[in-house]
């Protein structure tokens, strides 16, 4: 399963558009209902209006209906694996339990796994908004 969503993540990496970093980045969800969706960086001129891969995602599976993933691949061609910068981590949880394994990793094949809940502990949620 997890090598699937790899090929998803590097395969989608070759489209983004990252001209004023030269950082690609692709990234993988793995929806509650088995199916792939992927995103990529897209960057801009206007710098602040760039979004990230997993925020492409994302957007993809709610488009096509789905509101729940199951597993996250994210990956770079950084020496170390690239983690989800801070407003992903919050999106991701939005739509993914703490459980959910997120794996982090390099085109050169290092990998690092870890869950939502260990990357955004103390998340914001619905119930902190009650009373
Ligand atoms: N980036 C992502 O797309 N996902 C991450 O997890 C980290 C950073 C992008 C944003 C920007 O286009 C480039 O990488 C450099 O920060």
């Amino acid at each position: 399963m997890t090598s699937n969503l790899r090929l998803a993540a590097v395969n989608v990496r070759e489209n983004a558009h990252a001209p004023y970093s030269k950082f690609k980045v692709g990234a993988a969800i793995r929806a509650a209902s088995g199916t792939f969706f992927v995103g990529c960086n897209v960057e801009n001129v206007a710098y602040p209006e760039g979004t990230c891969a997993e925020a492409g995602a994302i957007a993809a599976m709610v488009a096509a209906g789905e509101t729940q993933l199951s597993e996250v691949y994210v990956v770079a061609g950084s020496d170390m694996p690239v983690t989800p910068c801070g407003g992903c981590r919050q999106k991701l949880a939005e739509f993914g339990a703490g459980d959910v394994v997120v794996t982090m990793a390099t085109i050169g094949g290092v990998e690092q796994q870890t869950t939502l809940a260990e990357l955004l502990p103390g998340a914001f949620g619905a119930a902190h908004m009650k009373g």
